[in-house]
């Protein structure tokens, strides 16, 4: 057992009792999981870009027009599935991915949305995920229409070479030009996409990238260092060029440029990789306590059970024209692992209130995680006010060192064998 997964083993005993974790196939009854739900958050995934990127751990394949017409049926099936087991739960966040979900603009996304929107009861703005590429005035003007308030860009970089490096098919002229007019469109937040960490990268760079994104008006800043996940073909690219991994120290290094850019320019850390201007309702990911997830290798997140769909969209399609819901694996989450998962996403989102534990678990925060809490605040890594928690930078940093221990080889097992396998019997994450 190598070092990192006897400490992922041991971690896991300690939150919640498990050494491992183990997801199954099967047939799942969803109702059930949905009737203590008082409201949910929404996901929809887009499987489809314009071209793929090395480096990208995400479910997508290259975008085809007559792909995407059997998809859009099928997600309006997916959705008449789930109408009955939601009836008229408030839907309270609606977060489109990808994939890159602009390559659906003309091409299924518009009649999917009236469908939801006449299907669930929605009360929230939406927040959709773009490409640089697909940004002309007209589609900006098309991606409003659609009612989307809550705009991110995947920018990457803005020097050419590093582009070059990432194989974004644009240049960084293209890449700011897209966000000006972007940020003139009215929307309630732009947030804009950076890599960093890159080959070469110097922090000069980064910090250049910052304050440019900044003067042009960007409400959020999302930065997240290159990972590397096996199944895509980074690592070989990365072998071919000789490319050096940035490691824990150096990107600790690099964080802190992006925190001084940030806090500087008064944007507020809302997330452990984003930062947002301050007054600007923070763009939203699917860290929302409870979601349903609709799409090919969609999501779902309930209170007491996890599921994901198959990955593959033929098979996607496949299951619902035969009238099956398209849920591949499902982990029943028992008690201890509902609370850690809720701890891990909080303290993700960097601040929350033990009251909204308390209301959710009816136990007291401090009787389940006092113990752990008190050291943290010790070191300086959390702060207590009172109900409220909140992370520091440093805290986020750490947050980042257990997102690597954990998130990174559990997302490129579960989702690594996903790509492989439509219908994965079991996949065992330890
Ligand atoms: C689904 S993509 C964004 C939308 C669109 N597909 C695009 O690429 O412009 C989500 C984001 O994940 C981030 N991302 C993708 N692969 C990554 C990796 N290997 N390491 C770190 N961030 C990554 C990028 O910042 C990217 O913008
Ligand atoms: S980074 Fe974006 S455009 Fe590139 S393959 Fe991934 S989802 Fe598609």
């Amino acid at each position: 057992m190598s070092a990192q997964s006897w400490l992922r083993t041991t971690m896991s005993r300690l939150l919640f009792d498990e050494p491992q974790v183990r997801l199954r196939a099967g047939d799942l009854p969803v109702a059930p999981h949905f009737a203590d739900l008082e409201s949910l958050g929404l996901y929809l995934h887009i499987p489809f870009c314009a071209q793929i990127c090395p480096y990208c751990p995400y479910n997508k394949e290259l975008f085809r027009a007559r792909v995407a017409e059997r998809y859009t049926a099928a997600v309006k099936r997916e959705v008449d599935q789930y109408a009955a087991a939601v009836g008229d739960r408030p839907i309270t966040s609606f977060y489109i991915g990808g994939g890159t979900p602009t390559s659906m603009l003309h091409a299924g996304l518009g009649p999917i949305l009236e469908h939801v929107y006449r299907s669930f009861k929605m009360q929230c703005p939406i927040h959709l995920e773009s490409h640089p590429n697909d940004l002309s005035a007209e589609n900006l003007r098309a991606i409003r229409a659609l009612g989307v308030e809550h705009l991110s860009i995947g920018i990457e970089a803005l020097q050419d070479r590093h582009l070059r490096t990432l194989g974004r098919p644009y240049t960084a002229a293209m890449a700011r030009a897209a966000i000006e007019r972007a940020v003139g469109m009215g929307f309630t937040s732009v947030n804009t996409d950076l890599i960093f960490a890159l080959p070469g990268q110097s922090a000069d760079e980064l910090a250049e990238e910052c304050r440019k994104l900044i003067a042009l008006g960007v409400d959020q800043l999302a930065t997240y260092p290159l990972f590397t996940f096996p199944y895509t073909k980074w690592p070989e690219l990365s072998a071919k060029h000789g490319y050096h991994q940035a490691s824990l120290i150096e990107r600790r290094r690099l964080l802190r440029i992006i925190e001084e850019a940030c806090h500087a320019a008064g944007y507020e850390r809302t997330s452990v990789w984003a930062f947002t201007r301050a007054g600007v309702p923070k763009y939203c990911s699917v860290t929302v306590p409870v979601y349903l997830g609709l799409g090919a290798s969609g999501s779902s997140y309930l209170h007491d059970i996890f599921y994901l769909n198959t990955f593959n969209v033929a098979e996607y399609i496949r299951a619902l024209e035969a009238g099956r819901l398209p849920i591949a694996l499902s982990l029943p989450l028992t008690r201890r692992m509902q609370m850690a998962g809720w701890l891990y996403w909080r303290m993700y989102e960097t601040r929350f209130s033990k009251a909204d534990f308390e209301q959710r678990f009816h136990e007291a925060f401090d009787a389940v995680y006092g113990a752990y809490l008190r050291p943290l605040c010790a070191l300086g890594l959390v702060q207590e006010e009172g109900q409220a928690v909140r992370l520091t930078d440093p805290g986020a940093y750490w947050l980042h060192v257990v997102q690597d221990l954990f998130s990174i080889d559990y997302v490129s097992t579960l989702w690594g064998t996903s790509k492989k396998q439509p219908w994965p019997r079991e996949v065992v994450l330890r």
